[in-house]
């Protein structure tokens, strides 16, 4: 499977891109860095200090570093960098020149297949991407993202961090692929509460070897930080941006339903919530529950391969 993975690490991004540059069953033709958790610059470093902490080739493009409408607005629970909890070596590589929009484009259309879409952060690049380039729509296979939510949200009563930076981004997003009928998987907030790392999974994953390491220390850093905000967790940390990795490769692992999505872009006290129609059902399948534990195995045996 082709993927193009949107990223804005973060923590939990960290972990989807280690999945994706290692999972045999996924050919990953570029990461694309938008702002969000922090600034595009320290985005875009994290994904190239990834790539190279796994000695990989797949290129890492920079985007855009502002919301289509508003000011970017970052959160502090992943760290001053975005990746805090873990000191990678100086950065030896370079971006590819082009803005991540453009790269995208690119790698879309000069793809053997159709592509898969996966977008983790604020949906500001993809939304460029539709505007700029709508003939991406017809060599798109499907369009999987992490955001949302059919409930709660985390950043306001009803509204989920990705979409919260970016509504009207999410809102051109959710609408292009509707009138193309290009499917969405949607991993919601409320999924992604189940999808947790315990403690005890912190130091198991430890001792997966060097890239175990890595990410039990940045989840063992998210998980202290997250205890002083309020969708904190005593047990353990979330990995919300990994379950759109673990749905491409095993889908079984989750119960869907059929929706329609809007976004809440008016100015109220619901803004940047996704409103999640299940008595029209259209082009999203959205994410009820997942089998944490079988996702958990998943993730320790993918660790567990890249070290021998
Ligand atoms: C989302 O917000 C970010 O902080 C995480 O990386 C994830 O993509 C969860 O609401
Ligand atoms: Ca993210």
């Amino acid at each position: 499977m082709y993927v193009i993975l949107d990223t804005d690490p973060g923590i939990d991004d960290a972990c989807a891109i280690a999945a994706a540059l290692n999972e045999p069953s996924l050919h990953l033709l570029l990461l694309s860095a938008v702002g969000g958790n922090v600034s595009v610059e320290n985005t875009a470093k994290n994904a190239l200090r990834l790539v190279e902490f796994f000695g990989k080739e797949v290129p890492v493009a920079k985007g855009c570093s502002h919301p289509l409408m508003q000011e970017p607005r970052h959160t502090a629970v992943h760290g001053e960098t975005g990746m805090s909890g873990y000191d990678f070596p100086q950065i030896r590589g370079s971006f590819v020149e082009e803005h991540a929009v453009i790269a995208m484009w690119k790698a879309i259309m000069q793809a053997p297949e159709a592509v898969t879409l996966v977008a983790v952060g604020p949906l500001t690049n993809v939304a460029l991407l539709f505007r700029m380039y709508p003939e991406v729509l017809t060599h798109l296979d499907r369009l999987v993202l992490m955001g949302g939510s059919d409930d709660r949200g985390n950043m306001t009563p009803y509204a989920e961090f990705n979409i919260y930076v970016d509504p009207e981004a999410a809102q051109v997003v959710f609408d292009t692929c509707e009138k193309h009928d290009l499917p969405v998987v949607l991993c919601g907030l409320n999924m992604t509460r189940q999808a947790v790392l315990t403690t005890g999974d912190f130091k198991d994953i430890d001792q997966l070897g060097r890239a175990g390491h890595m990410l039990a220390s940045l989840f063992s850093f998210f998980y202290k930080a997250s205890q002083t905000v309020g969708e904190n967790l005593d047990s353990g940390a979330r990995i919300h941006d990994l379950t759109t990795i673990a749905y491409l490769v095993h889908p079984e692992y989750f119960e869907t339903k059929q929706a329609s999505v809007m976004v809440d872009t008016t100015m109220g006290p619901a803004r940047g919530a996704t409103v999640i129609n299940y008595r029209k059902p259209k082009n999203v399948t959205v994410c009820q529950s997942l089998d944490n534990e079988k996702v958990k195995v998943w993730l320790k045996d993918l660790l567990r391969r890249i070290e021998s």
